[in-house]
């Protein structure tokens, strides 16, 4: 049994102390020690210039890949830095050379922008996108993704491990095995889950998988990362636009590719983030997913009992496995009202509507649904008191 000291936690998170901030898949509050680091590194950066001080802190900038190693359970070569979840996708995306009627599975609770890229393609390029089929329950049918595989023989199998707004956690591992028993590429959007549950890129079996760092990981804006496998590496995978840090020119017409992840970087980076970053992920492997894990389970479903206790409330959340997402709605009360009555008690959330997952809420029935995601700085008073709040919409 793994625990954790929530007080010092609180302690750390100044952001947390005068609100019931539950908006950590938005973008969470940064401890105290991430935003310190970066005010450093910029102050230093103003003294020395921003060149001086990457020579001086080239130490600390490399722990930036050796902590996101520890996170993801692989080594510092096959870490990218990427500006956002979405930018470290696009540079994955970028590196199969797509040809009319090559297929892409996908499932249909991908995030929004992952699907936009999907559509470019097709209208571009004529790629063919199909979708696993799911169950009543929200779950993966993967005896379709088998038979879609057999039928298609597709260049690549995108998942988003953690939907934006719909609570389920998605069956990755098991996907996983099906893409490597058939070598096909295999890309995860793990935006959502880094931070909140182990990411184990081992046992996910994953080819590529992208994160940002300001949701449950809790760094910066403007952050995320790539993790690329040491097979894509060494197939000599590459991003459709490399720069000086992903190429070396070895003659006046060609390059040679660099052998990490730094291949899918380019060269001016943000090190005052990096650092930032770097922290956050500190914070996270001293702490332990475990023990955030465990800490979470409890608050997340004690507050779904609550909530669904209450008269008129519906979540629309789906799966067999859910994580810290939780949409609701309460009927019969506008989307007015319902912001109303959560700005006005210092609640922090999102609002989800239906152009952030089309098919997700189509089955649904509804157009918007508020987003509450407690993360482990919350307490169960908290969420207790969000639960009274919600019940005098
Ligand atoms: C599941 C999922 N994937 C990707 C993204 C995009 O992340 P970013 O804005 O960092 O590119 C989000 C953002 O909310 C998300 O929820």
């Amino acid at each position: 049994m793994v625990t954790m000291d929530i007080n010092k936690i609180r302690y750390d998170t100044p952001g947390c102390q005068d609100k019931l901030f539950l908006n950590s898949a938005g973008s969470s509050l940064m401890p105290r020690s991430v935003t310190q680091s970066i005010v450093d590194y910029i102050q230093a950066e103003e003294q020395e210039g921003g060149y001086n001080l990457v020579e001086i802190r080239h130490s600390e900038i490399a722990e930036f890949y050796s902590q996101v190693g520890q996170l993801l359970h692989c080594n510092a070569r096959n870490v990218a830095f990427a500006n956002n979840a979405t930018d470290a996708y696009a540079k994955a995306l970028s590196t199969i050379t797509f040809k009319k009627g090559d297929t892409i599975i996908t499932s249909e609770d991908d995030y929004v922008s992952n699907h936009i890229y999907f559509i470019t393609m097709k209208k571009r390029l004529g790629i063919n996108i199909e979708c696993i089929r799911t169950f009543d329950s929200g779950d993966l049918d993967l005896d379709h993704l088998e038979r879609l595989i057999v039928q298609h023989q597709p260049r690549l199998v995108a998942i988003t491990h953690i939907p934006t707004n719909s609570g389920l956690i998605q069956d990755v591992e098991q996907v996983g095995s099906i893409c490597q028993a058939r070598g096909i590429l295999y890309l995860v959007d793990s935006c959502q889950s880094v931070g909140q549950i182990d990411v184990d890129v081992n046992k996910i079996k994953c080819d590529f998988l992208c994160a940002s760092g300001r949701k449950f990981l809790r760094g910066p804006r403007g952050t995320g990362f790539l993790y690329v496998s040491d097979r894509v590496l060494d197939e000599q995978y590459f991003p459709m636009y490399l720069d000086l840090a992903g190429a070396a020119m070895t003659s006046p017409d060609e390059y040679k590719i660099v052998d990490s992840s730094r291949r899918f970087e380019t060269w001016e980076l943000p090190y005052a983030l990096i650092i930032g970053l770097k922290e956050a992920c500190q914070y996270a492997n001293e702490i332990g997913i475990e023990a955030i894990e465990q800490y979470n389970r409890p608050l997340i479903s004690n507050f779904r009992k609550k909530l669904i206790s209450i008269p008129g409330v519906r979540l629309y959340d789906k799966g067999a496995k859910t994580g810290n997402i939780i949409t609701f709605r309460k009927q019969e009360k506008s989307r007015k009202r319902t912001q109303e009555v959560l700005n006005n008690n210092q609640v922090y959330y999102s609002m989800s509507g239906k152009s952030y997952a089309y098919r997700d809420f189509d089955k649904k029935g509804v157009d918007w649904v508020v987003r509450l995601s407690p993360h482990y700085f919350n307490t169960p008073d908290e969420l207790n008191q969000v639960a009274n709040i919600i019940e005098s919409i």
